[in-house]
């Protein structure tokens, strides 16, 4: 017979243990809205909690497309993907990632601004005007890849985030995609909703008091995951050997926005840094034909300004950290 342990919950607020989360579960599963018939209801309630998951958001048709994305270039780019000569020791920390599929592979531009969750990206964001590209990445835990503990982080935040009035259109904000069904089983994204507006987590469960809960996202494949990047969230493992594909996406916001902090009312927001150093634009992203896409990806970093100078130059790319990955 095996004995599973229920976690208990740390209700002494002790920073030491608070970034492995509290172990309040949600008692519920995260709600699904669906993205072409619930756009309102979907903003809202990311506005409300700093997260929101669409489902069903990619078609069966795209997701045999990138599953297929996926074994066709773990076949061909093994060392792209971490595996092949240059295998990462450990799955277990990062799992395989494919970290810029771009720079090669026109066939993803199409998925850039997804038809279904584009037009809640853009509310988030302050508007379709306002939204820029930061990143894409594909990702894969693979089967029997263990169980580990990634603790609860967030990722890029602005120090403005606290003061600012209103607190909306967020920073940065992550889409993630589920390529492959997502169960309690295989690893799952996990969210603490609201704790956007908290400096730590140990803040966070003081502020929200009983609203504070850690949410499983769990959903079938084609779900995307909507959360700004200041959520703190998770990834839990699951059995350890189940196996989970996500593609990653990150957008920032651009233009200047007129703000409020508490010691001045004649704030204003700039458009929002880049996320990395060493993340590139193809040429034909950067330099499109279309203004509207070349102000889609107008926030280069130092290394993309490098990049372009040098005419697209491909040994200057292979020079740069992950230039071939
Ligand atoms: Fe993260």
């Amino acid at each position: 017979m095996t004995i599973t342990l229920k976690p208990q919950e740390n209700t002494s607020g002790d920073a030491s243990i608070a970034d492995q989360g509290f172990g309040r579960v949600a008692a519920v599963p995260a709600v699904l809205f669906d993205p072409r018939r619930q756009q309102q209801e979907a903003i809202r309630f990311f506005t409300d909690n700093g997260f929101v998951v669409l489902s069903p958001c990619l078609t069966p048709s795209e997701l045999v497309a990138l599953n297929e994305f996926f074994d066709r270039t773990q076949k061909q780019r093994p060392d792209a993907w971490g595996l092949g000569t240059r295998r990462k020791p450990h799955h277990r920390e990062q799992g395989l990632i494919f970290s810029q599929p771009l720079l090669d592979y026109p066939e993803l531009d199409g998925y850039l601004q997804h038809p279904a969750s584009f037009p809640i990206v853009s509310a988030l964001l302050g508007g379709a005007e306002r939204v820029r590209f930061s990143e894409l990445n594909l990702r894969e835990t693979p089967d029997n890849a263990g169980t580990g503990s990634m603790n609860f982080h967030h990722d890029a935040v602005r120090e403005d985030r606290l003061l600012r009035k209103p607190y909306m259109p967020c920073d940065w904000l992550c889409a993630i995609h589920y390529l492959t069904d997502v169960s309690d089983q295989t690893p799952a994204f996990c969210v603490v909703p609201k704790s956007n507006q908290f400096e730590t987590l140990k803040d966070a469960h003081e502020g929200l008091g009983n609203e504070y809960v850690e949410l499983p996202i769990h959903g079938p494949a084609g779900s995307c995951v909507l959360y700004d990047t200041a959520t703190y969230h998770t990834r839990l493992d699951g059995d350890g050997k189940k196996s989970r594909r996500t593609w990653h996406q990150y957008y920032a916001r651009g233009g200047w926005l007129r703000s409020a902090l508490p010691t001045t009312d004649k704030y204003q927001r700039s458009p929002t840094p880049a996320l990395t150093d060493w993340n590139l634009f193809p040429e034909r992203l950067a330099m499109h034909d279309d203004p509207k896409m070349r102000l889609f990806f107008s926030h280069w970093n130092t290394a993309q300004g490098e990049w372009v100078a040098s005419g697209f130059d491909e040994q200057v790319r292979k020079s740069m950290p992950r230039g071939d990955q």
